[in-house]
C-alpha cells in the first residue's frame, strides 16, 4: 500500500467497515433504533463511502459539506469535491429523526448493513442544487429528476457498515481502492490511467484507452455498474462486453478490470471531477477525459468535463487528466483519429457514439466495423 505512487485524496483512504469486536453491539443496538431503506442509489454511495473510493467522504454530506460543494466545488477544508453525496428522505421518513441521533441503513429485504450517526438534519433548496451541480434546472434531466424524487429532507452524518453488504452483481469484478492499490503493486506499475465508461467499449473508447495506455505502465478499465437510467446498455450485457474485449483486444499484463460500484449522475463537468477523484483513491495516476464526459442529451457543451478541471490548481488533485477530442474513424487513413491527427474533411469520417451505438442494437442492426 505504502508503495503507492499516488496518495489518496486528501491524504487517508477512509475505510467505514466496522471492527470486528464491535460488530455484535452494533448490530445489537441496530435493532432499537428507526431504520431506513436505502434504495439503490443509495446503497451504491454507501459502497463507495464505506470501502475508500469516495475518501476523504466518511458519510452523507452534513448542511456546511454540501452549501460548500455547491458554491465552491471544495468541502470546508477547501479540498476539491464537486457532487454533494446525500442520503434525501421524505418528510414522514424525517419525522422520527432527529440530529444527534442514530439511523438504522436496511437493504430492500429488510436486513440492517449500516449505521448513520445523524449530525444534520436539513432541507435545501433543491433548484440551487440543480442549477450548480447539473447545470441546468430541467425535470427531464435523469440527474435532476432523480434528485428531486429522492425527498427533500437531507441527512447528514458519518455511516459505519455493519454487516456485510449485499453481494454486488459482479462479484469477481469488484475491487475496492485498497485491492486495486495491491494489485497496481503486484504489476509493478507506477503509473496507471483509469477508463470511466457506461456503455459497451467502442472503437473510440479502444483508441483513447490505448492511446493513454502508450504513456503509461498500465490501464484500469473500471466500469460504472451503479444506478443508470433505463436506456442505458444494462451492466450485465456491458460486463459481458468488457470481458470478450479483454480476452482478445487488451493484452492482459497490462490491463486490469474491475467495476466502479458507483449510480450514475449525468453531471457531466462535476460529474468528471468526481470520477477523477475517485479514480485517484483507486490508486490511478491518470484519468481519461473525452468528449462530453458523463452527460447526457445536450445539456454540456463537448468539452465542459475538461474545462471544469481548469477551476482546480494543480495541487488540488493529484490524478492528472488525459483530455481527449472527440475521436472518429477515419475513411481516409483507415483508422480512429481526432481533428488533431488528421487532415480528413467531415465526409471521411464515421462518427460514433454509445449513444448510437444503442440506437442501431435496438433497431436490432449490427453496428460496422468501423464502430466496434
Ligand atoms: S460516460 O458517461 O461514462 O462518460 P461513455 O461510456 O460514453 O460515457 O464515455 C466514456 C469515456 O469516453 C468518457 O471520458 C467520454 O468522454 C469518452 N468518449 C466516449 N466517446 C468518445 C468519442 N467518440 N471521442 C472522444 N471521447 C469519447
Amino acid at each position: 500500500m505504502n508503495q503507492s505512487p499516488i496518495a489518496p485524496h486528501g491524504g487517508t483512504l477512509v475505510d467505514r467497515f466496522i471492527a470486528d469486536g464491535e460488530r455484535a453491539a452494533a448490530q445489537e443496538r441496530s435493532v432499537t433504533l428507526p431504520s431506513l431503506t436505502l434504495s439503490a442509489r443509495n446503497l451504491a454511495d454507501l459502497r463507495c463511502l464505506a470501502s475508500g473510493i469516495y475518501s476523504p467522504l466518511e458519510g452523507f454530506v452534513t448542511e456546511a459539506e454540501y452549501q460548500s460543494i455547491l458554491e465552491n466545488m471544495r468541502l470546508t477544508s477547501g479540498l476539491a469535491w464537486s457532487i454533494p453525496i446525500t442520503l434525501q428522505v421524505t418528510e414522514a421518513q424525517a419525522d422520527v429523526i432527529r440530529a444527534g441521533s442514530e439511523v438504522a441503513l436496511s437493504t430492500a429485504e429488510g436486513r440492517t448493513v449500516a449505521l448513520l450517526k445523524v449530525t444534520d438534519v436539513y432541507r435545501p433548496d433543491q433548484a440551487r442544487e440543480a442549477e450548480l451541480v447539473y447545470r441546468t434546472t430541467d425535470n427531464a434531466h435523469p440527474g435532476v429528476q432523480a434528485m428531486r424524487a429522492a425527498g427533500p429532507v437531507y441527512l447528514g452524518g458519518p455511516v459505519t457498515v455493519i454487516d456485510e453488504l449485499p453481494a454486488e452483481e459482479f462479484p469477481e469484478l469488484g475491487m475496492t481502492p485498497r485491492q486495486a492499490r495491491q494489485a497496481f503493486a503486484e504489476q509493478g506499475w507506477q503509473t496507471v490511467v483509469a477508463f470511466q465508461t457506461r456503455n459497451p467499449i467502442h472503437r473510440a473508447h479502444e483508441y483513447l484507452t490505448k492511446t493513454a495506455l502508450e504513456m503509461v505502465d498500465g490501464l484500469f478499465i473500471n466500469p460504472l455498474v451503479g444506478t443508470t437510467k433505463g436506456d442505458d446498455v444494462p451492466a450485465a450485457v456491458r460486463v459481458k462486453c468488457y470481458q470478450v474485449m479483454m480476452e482478445h483486444y487488451y493484452p492482459t499484463e497490462r490491463v486490469i478490470l474491475g467495476t466502479y460500484p458507483a449510480a450514475m449522475r449525468y453531471a457531466g463537468p462535476r460529474e468528471a471531477v468526481l470520477h477523477a477523484i475517485s479514480r485517484q483513491n483507486y490508486g490511478c495516476t491518470h484519468f481519461i477525459v473525452g468528449r462530453d464526459h458523463a452527460g447526457v442529451g445536450s445539456y454540456y457543451g463537448s468539452y465542459d468535463a475538461q474545462t471544469i478541471f481548469n477551476d482546480l490548481s494543480a495541487a488540488e488533485l493529484q490524478i492528472a487528466i488525459l483530455k481527449f477530442e472527440h475521436a472518429f474513424y477515419c475513411k481516409k487513413s483507415n483508422q480512429m483519429a481526432t481533428t488533431k491527427t488528421t487532415v480528413s474533411g467531415p465526409e471521411d469520417r464515421v462518427i460514433l457514439s454509445g449513444t448510437k451505438v444503442r440506437e442501431m442494437l435496438s433497431r436490432g442492426e449490427l453496428p460496422p466495423e468501423e464502430f466496434s
